[in-house]
């Protein structure tokens, strides 16, 4: 036992922890309830009576240096920690940090959504990657029709008997999704991101977003759809924006227009981004064609309704002035971060 306690007297005396948990490891080990102190006294119970006179003393001293010891120790760490805190000047000014802001396509969706809820519309969301029925067939596309190729498609799978798959074109397939699994009236509009089959450039890209919407009621008429389209493009544009409808071609409305709206940059005065004409064109829309409506399993006889499908992108690019396609999916910070003021 002597020698023993020569041993860790040594090993208490040279001890140097570097941080509390090494020292909570020292307490453990000689100070603990399963420690080596703990371990020394029980032995001390077997020792002869002579031995224990002199024993005792000095195995009283050793707990005693180990009791300082984690004392002082304990003491010296926590008066370094102080230091090291103090070296912090809190009177220094805070470092900056940089927020992020909202990308332009999605204030611009927000907005869009914003004004449609005001009138009523929900909005409706369903998936990228569509069959033949939901993007092409229910919405009036006949197979083989030519019309299949005012939209360049990315097939995934080609199959004559199931049908291709593909990504969708456009969201009217979530309309198609809507009426198949619900009862009029419907009210809705369909924000996604859609792919078409183009060489990138300034004016084309492989994907793009849009915001489609559906009305169908009893008695929905196209005065309806002008009127709602027309407050549309008051609360984007501002008040005094005019509108005009051309009339135009989808397989799955009739009569179909498409609409443009006085150029909000010249006022109508004539600039690059109208290409001088005083106008521009936001959107194409229509009266659901009644096929539709029965593929979808809707009494064509007692419904009807409007649809309307417009591209985020070029409505944004009118609104910020945005030459180039390209921009809203480069990531560069440059031109990200000069819509950082709106933060919503
Ligand atoms: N789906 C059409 C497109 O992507 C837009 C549209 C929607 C036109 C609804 C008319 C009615 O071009």
């Amino acid at each position: 036992m002597q020698t023993k306690l020569g041993h860790y007297t040594s090993e208490i005396n040279s001890y140097s922890p570097s941080s509390a948990d090494e020292l909570e490891q020292f307490r453990i080990r000689f100070l603990g309830t399963k420690g080596i102190i703990k371990d020394l006294f029980d032995e001390f119970k077997t020792v002869s009576a002579e031995e224990k006179r002199v024993l005792g003393k000095v195995l009283n001293e050793f707990k005693k240096l180990a009791e300082e010891k984690y004392q002082t120790l304990k003491e010296r760490l926590e008066a370094g920690e102080q230091k090291s805190e103090a070296k912090v000047d809190l009177t220094l000014p805070g470092e900056g940090f940089e927020t992020g802001g909202r990308h332009p396509l999605s204030l611009v969706r927000k907005e869009i959504i914003e004004i449609f809820k005001k009138l009523g519309f929900n909005v409706a969301e369903g998936p990228e990657i569509e069959d033949d029925w939901h993007n092409f067939s229910a919405l009036n596309f006949p197979q083989e029709h030519p019309a299949r190729d005012m939209q360049d498609t990315f097939f995934i799978k080609k199959d004559a008997e199931a049908g291709d798959i593909a990504l969708r074109t456009h969201t009217s397939s979530v309309q198609v999704r809507m009426m198949e699994n619900g009862k009029p009236p419907f009210r809705a509009i369909m924000p996604g991101r859609v792919y078409r089959n183009e060489a990138i450039s300034a004016r084309a890209h492989c994907f793009f977003h849009q915001v489609e919407g559906l009305y169908v009621d009893e008695g929905v008429s196209f005065a309806d759809l002008k009127q709602t389209l027309y407050y549309f493009v008051q609360e984007l544009y501002g008040e005094g924006t005019k509108v005009r409808f051309r009339p135009s071609y989808f397989p799955f409305t009739e009569p179909s227009a498409e609409m443009d709206v006085s150029c909000s940059i010249c006022k109508g005065a004539g600039c690059q981004m109208c290409k001088y004409s005083g106008w521009v064109e936001i959107l194409g829309c229509g009266m659901v064609d009644p096929n539709v409506l029965e593929n979808c399993g809707i009494d064509s006889k007692k419904y009807t309704g409007f649809a309307f499908g417009m591209g985020i992108e070029r409505i944004t690019n009118l609104k910020y002035e945005i030459r180039d396609l390209r921009l809203f999916s480069e990531n560069d910070v440059r031109f990200l971060k000069q819509f950082k003021t709106e933060l919503i």
